[in-house]
C-alpha cells in the first residue's frame, strides 16, 4: 500500500487517538443530570413524592465516572508490551478497535454493569492511543518540528473535549435514551478514521530499526525526511545515529519496567512520571470543572452551556502559540512561564474568594458544592482569572507534558516509560467535586513546587536528535552530578544548528562540537 510521506498529515491522523482523550472528558458531565441517563440508570429509584428518577447514588456515579480514567490507566500501561512487541502504530490501530467496541457498548448500555464494562473499555483504549501517539509521532519527526507534531496531540485533546461537551450538550434537549446513546455511538467515527487513516501511514523508522527491519526504517526516512532521497544528509546521518543506538542497545537483553529504575535510568523516569503527574496538579480539570460553580456563585445563572463554552474554546485557541512557537521556546522556559501564571492565577482567586465572598442564603443556589456567594468587580475578576488560567496552561504545560516524555528515553526504554509516566495523568486526574476557596492555595502551592523542580531538574530537550538527549543524562561526562548528568540548567536549545543540520549544510566537526557543548 502507498504510504504518505508528509509529517503533518501523519501527525493530524495519528493524534485523533488524543482526539479520543478528549472526548472521555467530556463525554459525562453534560449527560448525567439529565433525566434519560437518570431513569435508565435508576438505581435509586424514584422520588417519592416527585416522581422524579433519582439515577445511581453519588458513590455509585463516582465508580461509572471513574471507570474511564481507571481504564486509561490500565491501558496506558500495557501499552508499553504492545508497542514495542507489535510497533507504534500497529498498538494505536488496536487502541481504535478497543475505542469502538467500548463505544458500541456504551452506547447500547441498558443497566449500569454495562456501562462500567464500557467505560472500562473505552478508558483502555485511551490509555493505549494517548501513551503511544506521541511515542510513534516523536520518533518519526524531524527534531526541530518535534515539539510542534506532538503537542498537535494537546490540541486534538482539547478539540475532543470541546466537540464532546457541544454534541453532549445538544443532544441533552432530545428526549429519552437518544439523548446520551447518540453522542456514545458518534464517538465511533474518528476512532474508525485514526483506523483506517493509520493504514496509509508508515510505521515508526525508529522500531523498525530496533526490529533488524533496517530497508524498511531508511525507506520511511527517506520518505518523510529526505523528500524521496535516500542520500540526503539528514536521512543518512539518522541512520548512523540510529545504527549506532541499536547496535550498542543490543547488549542489552529485553527490556522490562525494573530496568526504569536502575541507576542511569532513575532520574529520567521521575522527570517522566512527574512530568504528567504536575501536568494534572496544576489544577487545571479542577479549574474547568469549577467554571460553572463559579458562574452561578457569582449569581450569572445555572446554566453550563455559556462558561463551558467559552472555557474550552479559550483552551483550543490558547494552544495555537504553543504548535507555532514552543519548538522555538524550548521546554523548559514554556513550563517555567506557564507555573508562574497559573501559580498567580491560583492565588488570586484564592484571595478574592477569602475576602470578598459570604455564605449564601438558604436555598440561593441549587447545588451545595456552591458554597459561597460572590458579587460585582471581585466575582468578574474571578472568572477573568479562572479563564487566564486555562489560557495559561493550553499554550505551555498541555503541551509540553506530551511532548517532553518521549524526547528523554532511548529507544530500547521509550515505548514503556512512555507508558509509565502516561499512567501517572490517569493516577492524578481527578475533579474534586466539591468546591471551596482553599483548593486553590493548595493547587498554588503545587504550583510552586513544579516551578522549583523544573528549574533544578527538568533539562532542556527541544531540537536535539533524541540520540543525543542520551548524552544530557551521561553522569560520566566531566562537570555532570552523578546520577543526574549535566545540570538542568546549564542545558539550552540549539535550535539554528538544528535547523541547518536538517537543511544539510552543517559540518561534522561543528555537530560533534554541539554534542560536547551540551554535555559540560
Ligand atoms: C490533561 C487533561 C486535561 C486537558 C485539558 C491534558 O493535557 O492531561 O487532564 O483535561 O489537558 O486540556
Amino acid at each position: 500500500m502507498k504510504q504518505i510521506g508528509n509529517i503533518y498529515f501523519i501527525a493530524a491522523i495519528a493524534v485523533i487517538g488524543g482526539g479520543l482523550f478528549g472526548f472521555d472528558i467530556s463525554s459525562m458531565s453534560a449527560i448525567i443530570s439529565t433525566e434519560p441517563y437518570l431513569c435508565q440508570f435508576n438505581q435509586q429509584g424514584n422520588d417519592p413524592d416527585t416522581g422524579i428518577c433519582r439515577g445511581p447514588d453519588p458513590n455509585l456515579q463516582g465508580g461509572i465516572t471513574a471507570a474511564m480514567p481507571g481504564g486509561s490507566w490500565l491501558g496506558a500501561l500495557v501499552s508499553g508490551f504492545i508497542s514495542d512487541m507489535i510497533g507504534r502504530k500497529t498498538s494505536i490501530q488496536i487502541g481504535a478497535i478497543i475505542w469502538v467496541i467500548g463505544s458500541i457498548i456504551s452506547c447500547a448500555s441498558v443497566n449500569i454493569p454495562m456501562l462500567i464494562v464500557g467505560r472500562v473499555i473505552n478508558g483502555f483504549s485511551v490509555g493505549i492511543c494517548s501513551a503511544q501517539v506521541p511515542v510513534y509521532i516523536t520518533e518519526i519527526s524531524p527534531p526541530s518540528k518535534r515539539g510542534r507534531l506532538v503537542g498537535m496531540q494537546q490540541w486534538a485533546i482539547t478539540w475532543g473535549i470541546m466537540i464532546m461537551f457541544f454534541i453532549c450538550y445538544g443532544c441533552s434537549f432530545i428526549p429519552g435514551a437518544a439523548a446520551f446513546r447518540i453522542p456514545w455511538g458518534l464517538q465511533m467515527i474518528p476512532a474508525l478514521l485514526l483506523f483506517l487513516g493509520l493504514l496509509f501511514m508508515p510505521e515508526s523508522p525508529r522500531w523498525l530499526a530496533r526490529k533488524d527491519r533496517w530497508e524498511e526504517s531508511k525507506a520511511v526516512l527517506t520518505l518523510v525526511h529526505g523528500r524521496g532521497d535516500p542520500d540526503s544528509v539528514l536521512v543518512s546521518r539518522e541512520m548512523a545515529d540510529i545504527r549506532e543506538v541499536v547496535e550498542f542497545e543490543r547488549k542489552n537483553a529485553d527490556v522490562t519496567y525494573l530496568e526504569l529504575l536502575k541507576p542511569n535510568m532513575i532520574n529520567r523516569t521521575h522527570i517522566g512520571v512527574f512530568m504528567q503527574i504536575w501536568s494534572q496538579l496544576t489544577g487545571m480539570n479542577v479549574m474547568m470543572y469549577y467554571i460553572t460553580y463559579v458562574f452561578t456563585m457569582a449569581g450569572l445563572g445555572k446554566d453550563v452551556l455559556l462558561p463551558s463554552a467559552i472555557q474550552f474554546i479559550i483552551n483550543v485557541v490558547m494552544t495555537v502559540p504553543a504548535l507555532i512557537w514552543m519548538d522555538k521556546w524550548g521546554r523548559r522556559p514554556t513550563l517555567l512561564v506557564g507555573a508562574f501564571f497559573m501559580c498567580l492565577w491560583m492565588c488570586i482567586n484564592a484571595g478574592l474568594f477569602a475576602v470578598y465572598s459570604r455564605p449564601p442564603h438558604p436555598g440561593e443556589f441549587p447545588s451545595p458544592s456552591e458554597s459561597m456567594a460572590i458579587e460585582g468587580a471581585p466575582a468578574k475578576a474571578i472568572i477573568a482569572s479562572t479563564y487566564l488560567f486555562v489560557a495559561s496552561y493550553a499554550p505551555t504545560w498541555g503541551p509540553v507534558s506530551w511532548t517532553y516524555p518521549p524526547e528523554l528515553y532511548p529507544l530500547r526504554v521509550r515505548g514503556k516509560a512512555v507508558a509509565l509516566a502516561t499512567s501517572a495523568n490517569w493516577a492524578f486526574n481527578f475533579a474534586l467535586a466539591y468546591f471551596t476557596w482553599k483548593v486553590y492555595v493548595i493547587f498554588a502551592v503545587f504550583l510552586f513546587a513544579m516551578f522549583v523542580h523544573v528549574f533544578f531538574l527538568f533539562p532542556e530537550t527541544a531540537n536535539k536528535p533524541l540520540e543525543e538527549v542520551e548524552a544530557i543524562f551521561d553522569y560520566t561526562n566531566p562537570g555532570s552530578i552523578k546520577f543526574i548528568g549535566t545540570p538542568a540548567w546549564k542545558t539550552s536549545n540549539h535550535r539554528h544548528e538544528t535547523l541547518r543540520l536538517e537543511r544539510g549544510d552543517v559540518s561534522t566537526e561543528e555537530k560533534i562540537g554541539l554534542e560536547h557543548k551540551e554535555s559540560k
